[in-house]
């Protein structure tokens, strides 16, 4: 266990570097934390864990303070009780109670003028008039995020004074390109762009944000990076869990919405995208939907050829989902990216829910060697190099090569050469997503973040196929045995095109 003043040390290490990178990330002396949503999961499980982590560290600014917003009965002793549970105990207990001096709640419904009126008297009251800096989390259900807006808007609440204002907001966002759109409208009514934080919590995950060092830090990966070296990529994200509670809000979003349109497709542009020209915050965001746009999107008369979806067994069973449910907990895509660099090259995505374990990784499969010189055993084939990038749960990177079998004339074996986290940089190096999110937040860098033409670019990708399965003419949705890597359907489907679906992470020699 490490002590908080070690955490300390090296977070100051870690933020002279990141100040030193991106410029001086000032914040005003005073900072007010408003989260909206604070009596729900979200805010218990990640938000306050992940401040109270950036508070032990000494990254949070010198006066903050964090209000609880919600419509149940609290009050403040009891939403600090009540938020304490998931508190990273690694850190010692010993700092909590300065951290929760800090935490105060406000019961009410934001959709109420007179509640908004008593949110700001609150927050005046709490920075004893000084000028602060705002930012507001709406951890809440997304039916509610207008209301939400509008009520921050019309109670003047947006408005900068010296210090600034910004809102973060929770997926999903949006369920079609055109309530996403909408939904930008009213945000835009109030909020320039630089204020507003759309959070896809895959872009705070250390090994994804690790696929950028790892293609432009070092010069030996790119230049293969495209058509005439790399036969296929594949990505996966893979979940053991079922829908559990949410069978209700998942029956009516289903794992494209859910996982597709966010996770997947930000994997993808990071993976495919071209180089930055700098590290700032536009210039990978404008790679990230450059790439978004370049991809061919699935027409609805199409998705036969480029899809397949499916349910696991048991799934109408869960609670809150309707007994003539056709949602899809299992989908796999191929997508073509149209563009010089990877003309050719299918990208295959695939996501489900209750599958044989939680994976998600990224494999890129190289071509095979033009010729073999070595002789092969009769029906052996020619294994081509593979480089997984193994973003959870084991985090790292594997690189499959061929070797000679010592002992032999000249046999060949696949072998595995790993980087990981936990042994490169030792046992509490990867924090939370949230928690760097959450940074960045306040310190105004929005390069994790979603950029508006980037969340409509990436829906309208999505909405295409999600017609297409609505479509007669469309593929019954395939079952799948919970517990097993997907339906049949899924393995027919890229095993038409001689490939197979593959797990680089994990499994040395496997598939
Ligand atoms: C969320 C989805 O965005 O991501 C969930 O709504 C899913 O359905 C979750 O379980 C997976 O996140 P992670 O970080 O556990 O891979």
């Amino acid at each position: 266990m490490r002590s908080v003043a070690r955490v300390q040390f090296e977070a100051a290490a870690a933020d002279r570097m990141d100040t030193a990178k991106k410029g001086n990330l000032a914040m005003a002396e005073t900072t007010s934390i408003v989260i909206f949503g604070a009596s729900g999961d979200l805010t218990r499980r990640k938000l306050i864990p992940s401040l109270f982590s950036l508070y032990c560290k000494q990254r949070l600014p010198q006066d903050f303070r964090i209000l609880g917003m919600a419509r149940r009965q609290l009050d403040d002793a009891a939403f600090r009780q009540a938020v304490q549970t998931f508190a990273p105990d690694t850190l010692g207990e010993a700092a909590w109670p300065g951290f929760a001096e800090r935490l105060f709640f406000l019961c009410g419904d934001f959709s109420q003028p007179p509640v908004m009126r008593e949110l700001r008297r609150r927050l005046v009251e709490l920075e004893q008039g000084r000028t602060a800096d705002r930012l507001y989390y709406l951890a809440i259900p997304p039916q509610v995020y207008e209301p939400a807006v509008v009520g921050l808007g019309e109670a003047g609440l947006m408005q900068a004074d010296a210090g600034w204002r910004r809102v973060v907001v929770e997926k999903p966002f949006g369920s079609s390109l055109e309530t996403a759109r909408a939904l930008n409208a009213v945000l835009h009514r109030y909020l320039k762009e630089d204020q507003i934080y759309r959070i896809d919590h895959y872009l705070g995950k250390e090994t994804v944000q690790n696929v950028l060092v790892f293609r432009f830090g070092n010069s030996i990966f790119e230049p293969i990076w495209n058509r005439n070296y790399i036969d296929h990529v594949q990505i996966t994200v893979a979940e053991s869990v079922g829908v559990g509670h949410r069978g209700a809000f998942y029956d009516r979003v289903g794992v494209l919405r859910d996982m597709f349109q966010n996770h997947l497709m930000q994997l993808l542009s990071l993976v495919a995208m071209e180089p930055p020209a700098s590290f700032e915050a536009d210039a990978i965001r404008d790679e990230r939907v450059k790439l978004l746009s370049s991809i061919r999107p699935v027409r609805p008369e199409e998705v036969a050829a480029h899809t397949v979806r499916a349910r696991y067994r048991g799934y109408l069973e869960e609670p809150g989902v309707a007994p003539d449910s056709q949602t899809e907990t299992y989908a796999a895509v191929r997508l073509h990216v149209d563009n010089w660099r990877w003309h050719g090259v299918p990208f295959y995505l695939r996501s489900g829910k209750r599958l044989a374990q939680k994976s998600t990784e990224i494999v890129i499969e190289f071509r095979r060697v033009p010729h073999m010189m070595f002789p092969l055993e009769p029906g052996e084939a020619i294994r081509p190099n593979r480089l997984a990038i193994c973003v959870q749960p084991d985090e790292g990177i594997h690189l499959r090569f061929e070797a000679k079998v010592p002992d032999t004339v000249a046999t060949m074996r696949s072998v595995d050469m790993t980087f990981h986290y936990q042994d490169a940089f030792g046992p509490c190096a990867i924090p939370e997503a949230y928690e760097r999110l959450l940074l960045d937040a306040l310190h105004g860098d929005q390069s994790l973040f979603i950029r508006a033409d980037t969340i409509e670019r990436a829906w309208s990708l999505i909405d295409p196929i999600l017609e297409g399965w609505q479509r007669p003419d469309a593929p019954p949705l395939a079952t799948y045995e919970p517990g097993s890597w997907g339906p049949e359907e899924a393995e027919a489907f890229i095993g038409a095109e001689g490939r197979a679906w593959l797990r680089g992470c994990g499994a040395h020699n496997g598939a």
